[in-house]
């Protein structure tokens, strides 16, 4: 199957990204053909600094490798180095209706959040263009971006039925645990990178952060450790997390926590997620001495995608009368 995914350059990595998103890509990764991207152009939509924007994308290639993406396996490239996804979602906003990206959850989120711009409007329409520049079939995402994947797929049926069949019309792949962890300092929300330090762990933290961030974490009143999402939703997101590090099912960690304490269960959660997390931040140093070697695996990503890219586009612009040149 041929599978596309991508994460935003800005902000740090933290174990929602990893649980929704890039777990997902690693067990994909070994029998589908794989692209995962570095988004910048979305990223480009909220506030930044042009200064250090290349370093982050850069870092982010760093991030997928460190967390297990084979560069052998998955192409890995940056969004801007192939154009043809400006292109294509240029078209595509020809048939996409305001009032759906208007009533986009992460749109409304955004522009009450940042100054509102067309390209928040549009983000989903370019994300829309990620995945049928390829004749994606499978978009395996966190929770949040599934609002996303749906429109893509309206756009891709629309534009099928206005100009014949030109598109795969993909599917999203969300799992049932961890496709939406939630912060640490408000357990109501979903985790984000672009809130406080706090409220996340971020993928490379220390043995040290990561202890201290889980001791802050929010809990509930009650000593049971019990997963109820309602009544209890910091501690069934600390469970959430234990299960999708241990890979073991909640209920099961329930059992060995009846008799135990929050204390207990923070302790425990810390040092698993050291233990987890370890192998992560000893491979990021490696690599972040090997600049050239992720450059020359952007470029290769980006020359792969570039073919596939220009092919799709070509028959594109023949189905809406556009000329190829
Ligand atoms: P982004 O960068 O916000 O997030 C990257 C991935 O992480 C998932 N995710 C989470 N999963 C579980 N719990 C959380 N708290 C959590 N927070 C984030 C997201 O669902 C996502 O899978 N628009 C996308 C990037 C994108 C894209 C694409 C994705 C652009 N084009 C094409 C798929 C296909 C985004 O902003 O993700």
């Amino acid at each position: 199957m041929r599978i596309f995914s991508g994460i935003q350059p800005t902000g740090n990595i933290h174990i929602g990204n990893y649980s929704g998103a890039i777990k997902q890509w690693i067990d994909l990764q070994d029998k589908n053909e794989c692209l995962f991207c570095v988004v910048d152009l979305h990223a480009i939509t909220t506030p930044y600094d042009p200064e250090t924007f290349q370093k982050m994308c850069m870092e982010k290639a760093i991030v997928y490798l460190a967390a297990g993406i084979d560069p052998e396996k998955a192409i890995i490239f940056l969004q801007s180095s192939v154009k043809e996804h400006s292109e294509l979602c240029w078209l595509l906003n020809t048939v996409t209706p305001l009032g759906e990206l208007y009533r986009m959850t992460q749109y409304k989120e955004k522009s009450q959040k940042h100054k509102e711009n067309a390209g928040i409007l549009n983000y989903p329409v370019l994300m829309a263009a990620d995945i049928l520049l390829y004749d994606t079939e499978v978009v395996p995402v966190g929770e949040d971006q599934k609002q996303h994947v749906e429109l893509a797929k309206d756009i891709a049926r629309r534009f099928n039925s206005y100009f014949g069949e030109t598109f795969t019309v993909p599917k999203v792949q969300i799992l049932k645990t961890g496709a939406r962890v939630m912060s640490l300092s408000d357990p109501t929300k979903k985790m984000s990178k672009s809130d406080d330090e706090d409220s996340y762990i971020s993928l490379f933290d220390s043995p040290e952060k990561i202890r201290k961030k889980i001791s802050r974490a929010v809990t509930d009143t009650g000593k049971e450790i019990k997963y109820d999402k309602k009544n209890k939703p910091g501690i069934s997101n600390l469970l959430s997390i234990y299960s999708i590090f241990s890979e073991k099912k909640i209920e099961e960690i329930e059992k060995e926590m009846k008799d135990k304490s929050y204390k207990d269960l923070k302790d425990d959660l810390a040092s698993l997620l050291t233990e987890k997390l370890e192998p992560f931040r000893r491979k990021k140093e490696e690599l972040s001495k090997r600049e050239i070697y992720v450059q020359e695996i952007l470029k290769k990503g980006a020359e792969r995608a570039r073919v596939m890219a220009e092919e799709k586009m070509e028959e594109v612009r023949k189905k809406v009368g556009l000329q190829n040149n």
